[in-house]
């Protein structure tokens, strides 16, 4: 990272400008070891349904892409085909892990000037993509490690998902779980690196930090990190940056830079209208979620006031309960779901809640705090 954005801890970015339009997330691209398998995984555990793919059958010689959607989320999960593919490198620092954040603009040359133009590296210069359902302009920019993101133009397509991949339609579609959308996408970042990256996306996409998490509000006796909440203007995309503080023993967010080998994305929020459903759903096909110890609970009616969930419901689940101003929200997260302890997903309904379960963070930090001694990485 270059030293031309400004260091300081105070530093905030009250009001967002949105300078290039943008509608939500468009997709998140995985580099994986073995995309069949992963495609697996993501239908069979997580309910996500088949869309699209391209490889060796549509053309493509060095790569394979599974397209799997729920709701409005998106996901593209990609294995190298050939040894002198650059996606090894990835593969062999990082592990399985997010490359693309991709975002759904009005325009996608303008999105790179605009970003390019404020100190963004590029990445992809704007490209035109066609086939015979129309086409898209593609254009991206380097963020933090080797994570990117690509500006998405889609309002001339018609087609699946993007020029290049054809229909996927297995036989084996198990369904749904009631993800809707990506709430948030988080990024892990290397020591005092958080206003680095707060300021990279005030500056080159005109984000406001929504809040500021400090090593007083996550800490436990142990461990701590700092996060800020960057958002565009409209709240469709919201990235939340952690680094890690010091504390007496080693922060979770360190672990992540350590087996990552780096900065990168560290977890996805995915939305629900049910999470009870969703999350005995997710349980039954085999996804695993942090322990959350049982007293938890008795506390959690101090904090969040009657709501109509059944907490002995909640507590048997383990899902969280946090309240702010505007409402509450419920929210669990999986154990990570790579070999590396990296990545993982949290599963959250909000009830007019904005917030980030910032009353979680204790309960919550002391239960991965539980799963670090067991792996000796705490
Ligand atoms: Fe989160």
């Amino acid at each position: 990272m270059s030293t031309e954005y400004q260091e300081g801890f105070d530093v905030v970015f009250p009001e967002a400008d949105d300078f290039i339009p943008m509608n939500g997330t468009d997709y998140v691209e995985f580099y994986v070891g073995n995309a069949k398998q992963a495609a697996h995984f993501y239908q069979s555990a997580m309910g996500f349904q088949p869309l699209a793919y391209a490889g060796l059958e549509t053309g493509v010689k060095d790569r394979t892409s599974y397209v799997l959607m729920q709701d409005k989320i998106r996901l593209v999960l990609t294995a190298p085909l050939t040894k002198d593919s650059p996606i090894n490198e990835h593969l062999r620092r990082h592990g399985d892990g997010v490359k693309v954040v991709a975002i759904w603009v009005d325009d996608a040359t303008q999105a790179y000037e605009e970003t390019t133009k404020r100190g963004a590296r590029s990445y992809m210069k704007p490209s035109k993509e066609e086939d015979k359902n129309g086409h898209v302009v593609r254009s991206g920019i380097h963020t933090y490690g080797d994570t990117v993101h690509i500006f998405v133009e889609r309002s001339e397509y018609k087609g699946l998902f993007l020029p290049g991949y054809e229909a996927w339609n297995p036989d084996y579609k198990p369904e749904s779980v009631g993800l809707k959308y990506i709430d948030h996408m988080v990024g892990n970042v290397g020591w005092n690196e958080m206003n680095t990256w707060a300021e990279f996306y005030a500056r080159t996409m005109g984000f406001c930090n929504l809040v500021t998490f400090d090593d007083k509000d996550i800490s436990t006796n142990f461990t701590a990190l700092m996060s800020k909440v960057m958002s565009n203007g409209n709240g469709r995309i919201k990235f939340p940056i952690n680094e890690p503080a010091e504390g007496l023993k080693k922060s979770q967010i360190e672990e992540y830079l350590d087996f990552y080998d780096g900065a990168g994305v560290q977890h996805m929020a995915l939305a629900t209208d049910d999470i009870i459903d969703t999350v005995v759903k997710l349980k039954a096909r085999g996804i695993e979620f942090l322990y959350v110890p049982g007293n938890y609970y008795d506390t959690v009616g101090d904090r969040v006031g009657n709501i109509p969930e059944d907490i002995a419901v909640l507590k048997e689940h383990g899902i969280l309960v946090d309240r702010d101003d505007e409402g509450y929200l419920l929210q669990i997260f999986t154990r990570p779901v790579e070999d590396r302890p990296t990545l993982f997903y949290e599963i959250i309904q909000r009830k007019g809640a904005q917030s980030f379960g910032k009353g979680n963070f204790k309960a919550l930090f002391e239960a991965i705090e539980a799963e670090q001694a067991k792996r000796g990485t705490l």
